[in-house]
């Protein structure tokens, strides 16, 4: 039986109280916090970088930071957020000229690394790194934006990157981002991902006047 964990993305978090939002989805049970990185170049939208990385763990953050680059160049911000206190480093494949390389900085540095395919990205982009990879992120929407809809045909290539990942016989993790909700969240586990992004439907049911409306969420993942 997997090891199913929770990552709620603080990009549909207040971040006027980024901090005190983090505490409340870790303490309703959240395990990861994922961490999206946006360039206004790789993707059309602007996010945070390697100092909120860093103030979340100066903040007193243990859980594991899954930061989540679409930039490019890549590599660059990779010793940054080493060095920030990110637990999980993930990139997309298109996004660096030297795909091999990446993965090694970010091992190289003590971090888990991982790829990132759009919902379009051919799983191709594996076949001689499987050895270098700790975690494969599908996206399930677009990147760029939270609070769009799962795309349908991401669950057979849950599917396939699950047959990928037990035929290596390596420890990596499957991750889903985008549009994952209470309602498709078990379909989504019987496709094969053990590991699961919300970013809206965590950080929405906590808006207004009762902040442990979290909880609920969570609990129902
Ligand atoms: C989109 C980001 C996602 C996003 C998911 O580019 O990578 O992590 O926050 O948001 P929801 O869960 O609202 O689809
Ligand atoms: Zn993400």
């Amino acid at each position: 039986h997997r090891d199913f964990k929770i990552a709620p993305s603080i990009l549909s978090a207040d971040f006027a109280r980024l901090g005190e939002e983090v505490d409340n989805v870790l303490a309703a049970g959240a395990d990861i916090v994922h961490f999206d990185v946006m360039d206004n170049h790789y993707v059309p939208n602007l996010t945070i970088g390697p100092m909120v990385c860093k103030a979340l763990r100066n903040h007193g953050v243990t859980a594991p930071i899954d930061a989540h680059l679409m930039v490019t160049p890549v590599d660059r911000l990779i010793g940054d957020f080493i060095e920030a206190g990110a637990s999980y480093i993930t990139f997309h494949p298109e996004a660096s000229e030297h795909i091999d390389r990446s993965l090694q900085l970010i091992r190289d540095g003590g971090c888990r690394s991982g790829l990132v395919f759009n919902p379009a990205t051919p799983l191709s982009y594996l076949d001689y790194v499987m050895d270098k990879v700790d975690m494969i992120l599908l996206m399930s929407v677009n990147p760029g934006f939270g609070g769009q809809s799962f795309i349908p045909g991401t669950l057979d290539k849950l599917r396939e990157a699950r047959r990928r990942i037990d035929a290596s016989g390596y420890d990596i993790r499957l991750e889903i981002d985008g549009g994952v909700k209470v309602e498709n969240i078990a379909e989504i586990a019987r496709a094969g991902a053990d590991t699961f992004v919300a970013g809206s439907a965590v950080f929405n049911a906590g808006r207004g006047e009762d902040p442990h409306r979290y909880d609920s969420v969570i609990q129902a993942f």
